[in-house]
């Protein structure tokens, strides 16, 4: 099993299983909320796109940020402590990068999953039973390579214990660079940005590794929407 990690949305890297990465906080956020019980994720790339799949449906949470803070009008941002108690709801997400390489890694691989620390074993353990090649795309921040998804894609690599590319074996040594996975996220510029929004609670939140037995699955496309269930 080849294991193949894009560090920006720029490289389109294909494969039969995707794991997209946005660990702070966008994919982590989607397994928080499928584990506790909301119904599915609709993961839309833009603002309107999101408001109108909400006016079609008509049902569902309106979520998501853009510079981290929750959308005017929305009844969600996109912290994963916001998801803790669902009772099968829709939550419809937009989010500055995580939705967007969600959307982009529907036409370029068989199987997407939303991948994070906090889902990482589970994850983890689909991929290897379906034991076909791998892509790990990070999100990154506008198109740019950030420190938190390539440490979270590092601890998927290594525990995926396949065939890494360069690119694999680049981020499992830089995820093993850091005292503690929470360190490795805490010195990105997804950190800072979320420190600076007054969020910072959320990096130990998602730091957690393991923690929710989920396997958010890209279900399909809904008005160009990336419909991810369990
Ligand atoms: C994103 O999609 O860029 C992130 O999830 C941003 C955030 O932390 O909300």
């Amino acid at each position: 099993m080849r294991i193949h990690v894009a560090f920006t949305p720029a490289e389109a890297a294909e494969a039969p299983t995707g794991l997209v990465v946005d660990v702070l906080r966008a994919t982590s956020t989607i397994a928080q909320a499928l584990a506790s019980g909301h119904g599915r994720v609709l993961c839309c790339g833009e603002i309107d796109e999101a408001r109108a799949l909400r006016e079609s449906l008509a049902e569902g949470l309106l979520a998501g940020e853009r510079a981290c803070v929750r959308i005017e009008g929305f009844d969600r941002g996109n912290s994963p402590s916001e998801f803790t108690d669902g009772h099968g709801e829709t939550v419809i997400l937009t989010t500055t990068n995580g939705t967007k390489a969600l959307v982009a890694a529907s036409t370029r691989c068989d199987r997407v999953y939303a991948a994070s620390l906090l889902n990482l074993e589970a994850v983890v353990a689909r991929a290897r039973e379906e034991g076909e090649d791998v892509a790990v795309i990070c999100a990154g921040v506008k198109g740019e390579f950030v420190l938190d998804d390539a440490v979270c894609a590092g601890r998927l690599v290594a525990a995926l214990d396949g065939e890494p590319t360069d690119a694999g074996v680049a981020a499992m040594r830089l995820a093993s660079a850091f005292p503690s996975v929470e360190e490795g996220l805490r010195a990105s510029q997804s950190a800072r940005n979320l420190m600076n929004a007054g969020l910072e609670e959320d990096i130990a939140w998602c730091a957690r590794e393991s923690e929710l037995d989920v396997v958010p699955r890209l279900a399909r496309m809904l008005d160009g929407a990336a419909e991810i269930t369990l």
